[in-house]
Formats: structure tokens, sequence, C-alpha cells
């Protein structure tokens, strides 16, 4: 209850005293020539969220009356929830306390037209319900002078009505919503909801709309003409004007008594309790329910239909949603200067308007860029029509409104925006957005060159005693070796573990699309017995074969039990089924009696691993356009697995050792054996620690796994191709042996390029870029998993389309805060993780 003192109580309770004698409930219904006048004694209820209401009319579940908001006062509906029945109230004092009534303002007559104290609302004798100002002017009217009513009535549903004599309803509240659906509220042809202001002001918000017609139910914006970013399609059920859509228990039903129809549009959990629907300025529809002394969201009807991008204001103008986050294009025009400019970079839903705004008298001067795998809230992908693309972006060269072009190609579809609302960033879309750009050829001054790398090499080693450190072989103190010796008992602890659950491979020959199954004796000879070994791991060895038909593969054979055995059968359904380019091709398998073994397409280069890091001395490296190619190809694997693959798959160990190169250097995600498969609407999962010290996202510890996870090691992946180094590096310097303490030390003498190993001589050639590598990695390092990119954003990235976050956190190891196992290790929590302390069996 809020803490009023004591004497403020009194004053208020003797003056309630004297305007009220002790109240008992207040009646449901009023008659005319009523008159009810706004002072600061109507307010009798006291919430307990603070807010006060003075209802006039009230029932069990609601009450109507004034309602005090910041900017002035409404005439409402509201949720009365209370303890006791206000019946009970047995003065004005105990109904102000009011026994920890809760609210919600669920209707309001006025909201954009606010009344001062001395505001008056009369029932007129002609039956007209008018509400108005202390000036005597109309702020609200029902307009129903002269229509027989004779009385008013709150409806235990939330209804506000005007009856005639018969008791008929003249006017109703329902038929005037606002952004507020209650439990058998209707929707019929031409009603709308418009969203509040916020949730504490009450002022309508124009620009969006939900609405219903013959033709469909539409979440628009309210450009002109409106765009729909929601739209059920009803043309084909010949709707007359007797349908409308009702809020059910647990549905938003479509009904139409002429068509016989009853079609749930949404459903949500039904309850029993008081529920109610609102949309709100964001463009969300939500679900929400009392329970356990507050509203909770229970559901969030149209994001699981358009996605958390499809909101069009959600970025503002030009921006870019990616997963759910905002960025700018980074377009540039060919002097430097970027084409869209955050207009605020604390709030990004403010978007990145044109640095020069477009001129209709000028269009000599337009030019269009272009952002590949763009698409736009009113492109669906069932869009076609035959339509070139030159033509598509001559017509919007043509119109001065056009703003942009989204343009399908494989469908052949345009479409021309007047507007560019919140673009969405989908690597799964054959959609590109063209976008109309104003060149200023008055700009005479060269380009501005790049800023020299921060260091050079050659010269400056003096300054940098680290970087020639980084060069002395790894020493391995006396505590690394007790870790050693404590990561060996952790794997035979769990090894033994592991050795108890063994699963059946048999159904695997019943699941569709699954790899061929091949006899143990094929695979013996076509590897000539196991002679030409490629590689080895804990898991067993990989053998260099040829299969019957000339085809060139790479056997792995599983040696061992229990992990063994889960890894064999994670690998054969996760990556069974799944073609991709980036990914490592599995060709069959082998599970006959004690030999488990798995089929891969032959890749000639090898792990990354032999390729990046100077320390493989005497070998070729990739140089730096190679490695460009290499993070791109990864992270096109990775965003295949989380984003666009038919069931959600977080690898759970990227390394560099799991990523193979082909003959062309193009490199694909191998190595399956910890992957999980997630269930699309299940975001998270809980498992047990494994995976690859150096490369496990802190998160992991608190026993958190999401496809980030992958991001993040991802991010460690990229750090060394930048960096020519591996994650622990060799260093007289101790606390520069982690990677990424070197990070967190280099960004902030905003040095990155000490980072990049000296044998790295092209590498330094191109230290703008190189240093926009890593800070793309530091974006994928956050701590905090839910400030990471996805893979498609980062993807865009790479692709130059978009700016990488600037806003980084650089303390990589700092853990989310929450309670899980392995939180309180060190007993000292500023102290950084050990990384390698959770060794899993590889
Ligand atoms: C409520 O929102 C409207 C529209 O955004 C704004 O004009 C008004 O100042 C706001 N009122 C208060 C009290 O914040
Ligand atoms: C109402 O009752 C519930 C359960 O008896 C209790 O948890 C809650 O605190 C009460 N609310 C108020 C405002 O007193
Ligand atoms: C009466 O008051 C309202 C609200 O307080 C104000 O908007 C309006 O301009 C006033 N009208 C006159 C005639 O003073
Ligand atoms: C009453 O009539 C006025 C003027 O025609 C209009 O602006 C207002 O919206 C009407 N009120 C209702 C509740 O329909
Ligand atoms: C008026 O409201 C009360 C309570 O909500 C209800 O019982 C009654 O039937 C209503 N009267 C009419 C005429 O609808
Ligand atoms: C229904 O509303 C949509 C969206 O505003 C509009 O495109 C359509 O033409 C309307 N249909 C009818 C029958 O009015
Ligand atoms: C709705 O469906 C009908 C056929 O069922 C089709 O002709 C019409 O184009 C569709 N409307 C929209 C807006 O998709
Ligand atoms: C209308 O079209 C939808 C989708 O095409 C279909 O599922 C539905 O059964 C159709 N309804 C009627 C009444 O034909
Ligand atoms: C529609 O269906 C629901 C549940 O299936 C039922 O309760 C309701 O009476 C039906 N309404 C109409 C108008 O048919
Ligand atoms: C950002 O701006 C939008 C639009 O003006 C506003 O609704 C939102 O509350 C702002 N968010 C923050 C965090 O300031
Ligand atoms: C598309 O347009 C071209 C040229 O206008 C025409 O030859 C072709 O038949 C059209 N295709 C379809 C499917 O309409
Ligand atoms: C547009 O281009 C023409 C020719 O290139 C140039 O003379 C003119 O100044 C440009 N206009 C603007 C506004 O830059």
């Amino acid at each position: 209850m809020q803490d009023l003192p004591m004497s403020s109580i009194c004053i208020a309770a003797v003056a309630l005293l004297s305007a009220f004698s002790p109240i008992k409930a207040l009646p449901s219904t009023a008659s005319l020539s009523t008159l009810w006048t706004l002072n600061p004694d109507s307010y009798n209820l006291q919430f307990r969220d603070g807010s006060t209401a003075g209802p006039i009319l009230e029932n069990a579940a609601y009450g109507s009356g004034f309602y005090r908001t910041d900017g002035g006062h409404l005439f409402s509906i509201f949720y009365l929830i209370c303890n006791l029945s206000l019946e009970a109230a047995s003065n004005p004092l105990e109904r102000f306390m009011a026994y920890g009534c809760y609210s919600r303002v669920v209707w309001s007559a006025n909201r954009n037209n606010v009344v001062q104290y001395n505001a008056k609302l009369e029932l007129k004798s002609d039956g007209d319900l008018v509400l108005k100002n202390a000036n005597g002017t109309i702020a609200w009217s029902t307009n129903t002078s002269g229509r027989s009513v004779v009385s008013m009535n709150l409806t235990e549903f939330g209804n506000l009505l005007l009856l005639d004599k018969d008791n008929d309803v003249v006017w109703e509240s329902f038929s005037h919503p606002t952004d507020v659906l209650v439990p058998r509220q209707r929707l019929t042809l031409g009603q709308k909801l418009t969203p509040s202001a916020s949730s504490t002001n009450f002022t309508e918000y124009g620009l969006l709309s939900l609405s219903f017609n013959t033709s469909g139910l539409y979440a628009l914006v309210e450009t002109n003409p409106p765009l729909a970013y929601y739209s059920t399609n009803f043309s084909n059920l010949s709707l007359d004007s007797s349908s409308y859509i009702e809020f059910r228990r647990g549905s938003l039903a479509l009904v139409s008594i002429s068509n016989y129809l009853n079609l749930s549009v949404f459903s949500f959990p039904a309850s029993i309790s008081k529920q109610f629907i609102r949309m709100s300025s964001d463009g969300h529809l939500r679900v929400y329910e009392w329970h356990e002394n507050q509203w909770q969201e229970i559901a969030d009807i149209l994001t699981g239909e358009i996605g958390n991008c499809g909101y069009p204001l959600l970025c503002g103008e030009y921006g870019i949603c990616s997963n759910g986050q905002c960025t700018c294009p980074a377009s540039r025009n060919p002097s430097g200067t970027p084409y869209f400019k955050q207009l605020d970079d604390r709030n990004r839903s403010l978007g990145c308007p044109l640095t020069t705004p477009l001129s209709c008298d000028d269009p000599q001067n337009h030019s269009f860029v272009k952002l590949e795998k763009f698409t736009y809230f009113t492109v669906s992908k069932q869009d076609v029509s035959n339509t070139s693309l030159e033509s598509c972006q001559e017509a919007c060269a043509r119109s001065c409104s056009c703003k942009a072009a989204f343009y399908s190609p494989s469908r052949s579809y345009c479409s021309l925006q007047a507007q560019v609302l919140s673009m969405i960033s989908d690597y799964s879309v054959d959609v590109s957005a063209y976008i109309k750009v104003q060149n200023i050829s008055s700009e005479i001054s060269p380009p501005p060159l790049p800023p020299p790398p921060p260091s050079n090499p050659t010269t400056d080693t003096d300054s940098h005693p680290t970087r020639k450190a980084n060069r002395l072989p790894l020493i391995l103190g006396p505590a690394l070796g007790s870790l050693i010796l404590l990561v060996v008992a952790l794997v035979l602890f769990i090894w033994k573990r592991r050795a108890a659950d063994e699963a059946d491979e048999e159904y695997l020959d019943e699941v569709q699309g699954m790899p061929s199954r091949f006899p143990y004796n094929e695979l013996k000879s076509a590897t000539e017995n196991f002679c030409k070994k490629i590689g080895e791991g804990g898991y067993g060895s990989v053998f260099q074969g040829t299969l019957a038909d000339g085809t060139e593969v790479a056997v792995k054979r599983l040696e061992g039990l229990g992990q063994i055995k889960k890894s064999f059968l994670a690998e054969v359904k996760t990556i069974g089924k799944i073609h991709h380019v980036n990914l490592v091709r599995l060709l069959g398998f082998c599970a006959e009696k004690s030999h488990r073994l798995l089929v891969y397409e032959f890749m000639s280069g090898g792990s990354l691993d032999g390729w990046i890091f100077h320390e493989a001395a005497g070998r070729v490296v990739l140089d730096w356009q190679q490695r460009k190619k290499v993070v791109l190809d990864i992270a096109k694997g990775l965003n295949y697995l989380h984003e666009d693959c038919w069931q959600k798959i977080i690898h759970l160990d990227i390394k560099p050792q799991n990523i193979l190169l082909d003959e062309n250097l193009s490199a694909k995600v191998s190595d399956f054996g910890l992957s999980k498969l997630v269930e699309r609407d299940k975001s998270r999962l809980v498992t047990t620690m494994r995976g690859t010290p150096g490369y496990i996202a802190p998160e992991w510890l608190s026993g958190v796994i999401i496809e980030k996870a992958d991001v993040y090691s991802f991010g460690v992946v990229a750090l060394e191709i930048a960096c020519a180094r591996k994650v622990f590096v060799s260093s007289q310097n101790e606390e520069d042996r982690f990677l990424l303490h070197l990070l967190k030390r280099k960004a902030e003498e905003d040095r990155l390029l000490d980072m990049v190993n000296t044998y790295g001589v092209d590498m330094q050639l191109y230290g703008p870029e190189v240093a926009n590598m890593i800070k793309l990695a530091a974006w994928c390092l956050q701590a905090d998993y839910t400030k990471r990119p996805s893979m498609s954003m980062v993807i865009q990235v790479l692709d130059g389309v978009m700016e990488e976050e600037d806003n980084l956190d650089f303390n990589f190891w700092n853990r989310p805060v929450t309670a899980g196992p392995g939180r309180n290790r060190a007993g000292a929590p500023t102290a950084p993780p050990l990384p390698w302390i959770l060794s899993g069996p590889r």
C-alpha cells in the first residue's frame, strides 16, 4: 500500500467523511438527469499501483467513472480487482484504502481530450451522456439525445450501456473500442483498435490499428494508403455485415451467423481468471491475464505469425531489423559519407534517416543502394509478378514518391514503396532492397583516406614487448599440469557415466531421408583395411577411402562406447538429412556389432587449424582474402543450422579442428557429435557441459544452451583467424596467454592490430579490415548472450551491408547473473573463470 503519512490520510479521511456519508457499494445503474462533478474528493479508490479512481457505477468485476492520469482525467471503465468486496467497506477511509485493489483501464471515453477538475459528467434528461470541460465546452458525448434513453448500466462484462424503456441498447461502449478488448467484446465491421501512447499515457497513437472487414483481419500502419503488416484473408468466406470477431475463452474467433461460421482466428491459453487483449504502440497484440496478484502476458499473438522483425516501426525509417535487433545500413557514397545516419544511438527505434534527403527536383542525381537479402513487411513469400529488375528500378526511378523497390529475382516480383520503415534482414529470402538515395555532385573533395593502421610492425616492436613474447613456446607451468590431471579425472568420470546409457541405432533406417547404411566389409575394402589415416582424435581415427563407384570419402571410425555412441547418433540424426554447401556432407554410416563408422565427403584441404596459425611452421597459410572467405563460409554454415534448416541445430563444438577445407579452400563445418536439435519453439535448452575449453560460451556455466553458444565459439574462431593466433597463446606475460584477455587490454588501449601475429605480413596491409573482423569477433563474444548478433547479422556485416555494434563490453568472461553450478567456484567473484576447467571428453 502506498506510504502515505498518517496526517494526510486523516485529512483525506475527514475530507471524504464530510463529502459523503458512509458508503455501501455503488450501484451499477443510473437514471436520467444525474450530474457528477469531478473534484479531488471524487477519488475514493486508491489502487495498489498508486493510481486512483472515482467510480460512479460498479459491479463485481468492473467500475466506471473518473480515472486520474498525469495529463488529466478520463471518464473510463476499469477492472476492479479487490480481495474483499467493496460492499464490505463501511466507511470512506476503508474505501480509500480499498483493501488493496488492483485495476486496469479497459476503455476510456476521452483519451484524446482529457478533462481537468470541475469537469462535469451528465446523463441529461434528453438522454445524452455528456462530459464537459470546466469551462463548459463539450469534451465528449454519446450523441444520444432524443433517442429515448432512460437509463445507463454497467454490465458485468464491462460494457457501458445506454438503454431505452424496453431495455434495448441505444449506445454501448463496446462499439467504441480503444486499445483493449475484454472477454465477450466484439470487433464488428469497420471498428478498430488503436494503441495508446504507452501503458500510462492513454493518448491515442494513431499510426497503427487492428481492424476487421469482410476481406480480412488486418494490423495496419496508417500510412497513405494504409499498409498491412499482418493480415488474414477471409475473402473466400463470403462474409456479410453480420459477421464479427469476438474475444472468447481462449480465442479470437470469427463468427458469421448467416454463414454458420465459427472459426478461431487466434488461440491462446484459456483462463478462468480475468484477461484482456491490448494493442500497444509497438504494434504487438498481447494477451494478459490476472495471475498471482499481477497482470501477466500470456501470449503475443502476432509475433508467432510475423516474427520479431515483422513490426514496421521497430527499427524506424531505413532501420534494419535482424532477430529483433536494430542497426543501420552501412552503405556509403563514393566519397565515403554514409548514406544513412542513426538518429539516436540510445534509441535505435528512431531509425536511420538519409543523410541527404531525396530531392524530386533533381532526379538525375538519384541512385539506388542495393541491400541483398533484405525484405519488407509488405512483401510476402507468395507474391509473384512478371517484372524484370530493370523495369522495377526504372519504375521507382521515374516516380518521385517511390523511395525504394524490393525485388525478388526468382519470382520476378517488384514492390515499390513510398516510405521505408523497418526493413528485415533475412538470409533465407531471395529479396533485395534497392533504396533510392541522393548523390551530391558538388562534393569534389577526394574521398577521405582510411586511417593508417595504429602500429607498424617492422619499426615499432620495441614499444610492444609482448609482441616478441608471443612467439615463445608454450611453457607448461606446474599449475597447468595439475589442471590437466583434474581434466583427466573429470573426463574419466563423465566417460564412465555415459557408458551406462546406450542407445539403439536400429530405427535409423526407418527415418526418411537418412544417409545410406554401409556394410562394414564395404568400408573396410574402401579404405584398404583402414590403412590411410588422415586424422585422429579422442573419438577414434579418420581414414581416406574410395567407394566402389569412385567417390572419394573420409571414414571416421569411432572407438569406445557410451559417449561415443551418443555422438554417433547425434551426428547421424542431425546432419544425416542436411545438404548445405558449407556443411560437410554425411554420406552414410555403419552400425554393425561394435563397429560405429561415419562416411563423409572427402575434404582434401584438411582442417582449418592447419591453415591459419603461423605456429604451423613451414606451411602455407591463408592470406587475408582467403581468411575473410573462410569466416564467411563458416558463418553461412552456422546460419543455415540456426535459422534456415528444417529444425534448429546447435553445433556446440565450433573450433578450427572441426572446420574442414575442400580443394578450393571453401570451408565447411563438420563434426556434429555434440550437436543438439532444438524444437523451433523452444529457444533454449539445458544440457550437460561439454565442448572444448576456450570455445565454450560463458552461459554454459549456468547450464543455459542456446544457439548463441555457437555464435560465441564462432567469435573465438574468427578472432583466431583474424589474429593468426590460437586462443591460448604462448607468452611470457601470463595475463596475455588467453587471447580474450589480450583483446580486452588491446581494445582499451585502442591498439587492436597489436594482436595480429607479425608473421601475418599481408594482414598488416589490410589493417582496418582486420580490425573490423576483430571487432565483429568481440561482438560475438559478448558475455550477455542477448547482445551477441545472430549469424545472419554476422553475414550482413561481413558482406558490408550492416554496421557492427559499437557499444561492446570487453569483459567477455563475465557470466550472466544467474545461480548455477560452478558459479562461486573461485571464491573471488571478480576473477575470470579458468576457461579450461570444464574440458569434455575430446
Ligand atoms: C502522452 O502522449 C502524447 C502523444 O505521444 C504526448 O503528446 C503527451 O505529451 C503525452 N502526455 C504525457 C502526460 O506524457
Ligand atoms: C489478496 O489475497 C492474496 C491471497 O490471499 C494475497 O496473497 C494478496 O497479498 C492479497 N492482496 C492484497 C492487496 O492484500
Ligand atoms: C475549455 O477548456 C478546454 C480544456 O481545458 C480547452 O481545450 C478549451 O480551449 C477551452 N475552451 C475555451 C473556449 O476556453
Ligand atoms: C458525437 O458527435 C460528435 C460530432 O459529430 C463526434 O465528433 C463524436 O465522435 C460523436 N461521439 C460519439 C461517441 O460517437
Ligand atoms: C444492469 O447491470 C446489472 C449488473 O451488471 C445487470 O444485472 C442488469 O441485468 C443490467 N440491466 C440491464 C437492463 O441490462
Ligand atoms: C478491408 O481492409 C483492407 C485493408 O485496409 C482493404 O485493403 C480492403 O480493401 C478492405 N476490404 C473491404 C471489402 O472493404
Ligand atoms: C485473398 O484470397 C483470394 C482468393 O481466396 C485472392 O483472390 C485474394 O487476392 C487474396 N487477397 C489477398 C490480400 O491476399
Ligand atoms: C478459404 O481458403 C483457405 C486457404 O486457402 C482454406 O483453408 C479454407 O478452407 C477456405 N475456406 C472456405 C470456406 O472455402
Ligand atoms: C462457436 O463455437 C463455440 C465453441 O466451439 C461455441 O461455444 C459457440 O456457441 C459457437 N458460436 C456460434 C455462434 O456458433
Ligand atoms: C524510443 O523511441 C520510441 C519512439 O519514439 C519510444 O516509443 C520508445 O519508448 C523509446 N525507447 C526508449 C528506450 O527511449
Ligand atoms: C512475362 O513477360 C514476358 C515479356 O513481357 C512474356 O514474354 C512472358 O510470357 C511473361 N510471362 C508470364 C508468365 O506471364
Ligand atoms: C546534380 O548533378 C548535376 C550534374 O551532374 C550537377 O550539375 C548538379 O549540381 C547536381 N545537383 C545537386 C543538387 O547536387
